[in-house]
């Protein structure tokens, strides 16, 4: 189900879409990076028959995973059930995950010719994701018993992010290929990041043409750039990628992790929301990039293992240092890790629903 104006979204109801263009609210508006995965028993019970790859690609099953999460945590917004590497399989790049390993790709991009071999012509057949969102858009298009409308997240990788995984071929420490092909190849580089951004706008905008109010861009191994190495590799390609989707018409949240000194640079991307991690205080983090633009975040997400007292002293500080501006979204500062009692995020939900009443 499409929203009836694609280019105005649930803005006018949601809570947490308001935020995000740093309209008011009557609350600060919660949500969790990882809020549907494997701390949560639901979700388990969900990959005890499905594999990680066959969830994403069912929208049955994706969709209902979705929903679950957001409906039992009470948060603001869900955040489609999808992966960062789902648009690698178009792009004629096989991968798997491996159980404790994490993502596997089998051939490593490691050549110039293997960057132009990647194929940027077969969107389409990622639109299974598309099919999950219209189906979470469907059950959550009634307003809840509070009247908000949940604000439904599409998301995809950033141009660097994406590249790592491709070269690497799984996650990585140093990111020593990554770096060798970014500094070395003036020509393969450019490429791949046109490449990657030419295959990522189409994607999102399978997303929203579904109904999704807000794309993420996950610049997760961001953190691993110095400066001048995210501004003169990244910050073009992933500014493009930025303000394309922002001419979709929906607001995008950019998160990275480990970037306190790359916060400045990444805010020249345009984007309308920015992630922090917790390794920043909030309020100095959104002093950084100035308080034109909305912040996400940054409670550490190994906080949840903490005891009631710690935890709640934590989530009070991070909503005080926010200070009730226009343009906070509570969030972690990164995923919940599998082990999380899923209780502890609940009550958090609880805390900001009551302490962060504006
Ligand atoms: O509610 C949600 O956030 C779930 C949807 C989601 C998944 N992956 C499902 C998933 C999202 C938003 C992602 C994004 C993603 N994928 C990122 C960026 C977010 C971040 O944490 O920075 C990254 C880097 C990936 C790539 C990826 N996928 C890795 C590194 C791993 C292994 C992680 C691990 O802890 O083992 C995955 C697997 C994955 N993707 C899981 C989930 C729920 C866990 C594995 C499983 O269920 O088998």
């Amino acid at each position: 189900m499409q929203r009836a104006n694609p280019l105005q979204p649930a803005a006018e109801g949601s809570r947490f879409v308001r935020a995000c263009l740093r309209q008011p609210v009557d609350r600060t508006p919660v949500w969790f990076l990882r809020q549907a995965g494997r701390y949560m028993p639901e979700y388990m019970a969900v990959r005890k028959h499905h594999s990680l790859l066959d969830i994403c690609r069912t929208p049955e099953v994706a969709s209902e995973v979705t929903i679950t999460a957001a409906e039992r945590l009470g948060v603001d917004a869900a955040i489609i059930f999808a992966d960062l590497l789902l648009p690698f399989t178009p792009m004629g790049l096989d991968f798997e995950f491996l159980a404790g390993e994490g993502p596997v790709v089998n051939v490593p991009i490691r050549s110039a010719e293997q960057v132009v071999a990647l194929r940027t012509d077969r969107i389409d057949e990622l639109s299974y994701v598309a099919r999950s969102i219209e189906k979470v858009v469907a059950h959550f298009s009634r307003p809840r018993p509070d009247g908000d409308q949940l604000g439904i997240i599409g998301f995809c990788g950033a141009p660097f992010t994406l590249a790592s995984y491709m070269i690497e071929g799984g996650s990585s420490r140093n990111y020593i290929e990554t770096k060798k092909l970014m500094y070395g190849d003036t020509k393969a580089w450019p490429l791949l990041m046109e490449k990657l951004v030419t295959v990522l706008v189409g994607y999102a905008a399978q997303q929203v043409e579904a109904g999704a109010d807000v794309i993420q861009v996950f610049d997760s191994w961001a953190g691993a750039l110095s400066v001048s190495d995210y501004r003169q590799y990244c910050l073009a390609p992933t500014t493009e990628l930025v303000q394309r989707i922002q001419a979709l018409g929906v607001p995008v949240i950019y998160f990275g992790v480990d970037t306190a000194s790359l916060l400045p640079t990444m805010r020249e991307t345009g984007a309308d929301v920015l992630g922090l991690d917790w390794r920043i205080p909030l309020d100095v983090g959104w002093k950084s990039i100035g308080h034109t633009r909305a912040v996400q975040g940054n409670l550490d997400p190994i906080t949840l293992f903490a005891p009631e007292a710690v935890l709640k002293a934590r989530v009070l500080e991070v909503l005080h240092t926010a200070e009730k501006r226009p343009g906070h979204i509570f969030n972690l500062g990164h995923g919940i890790v599998p082990g999380t009692p899923v209780e502890n995020v609940i009550q958090v939900v609880q805390w900001v629903k009551e302490y962060g009443k504006i």
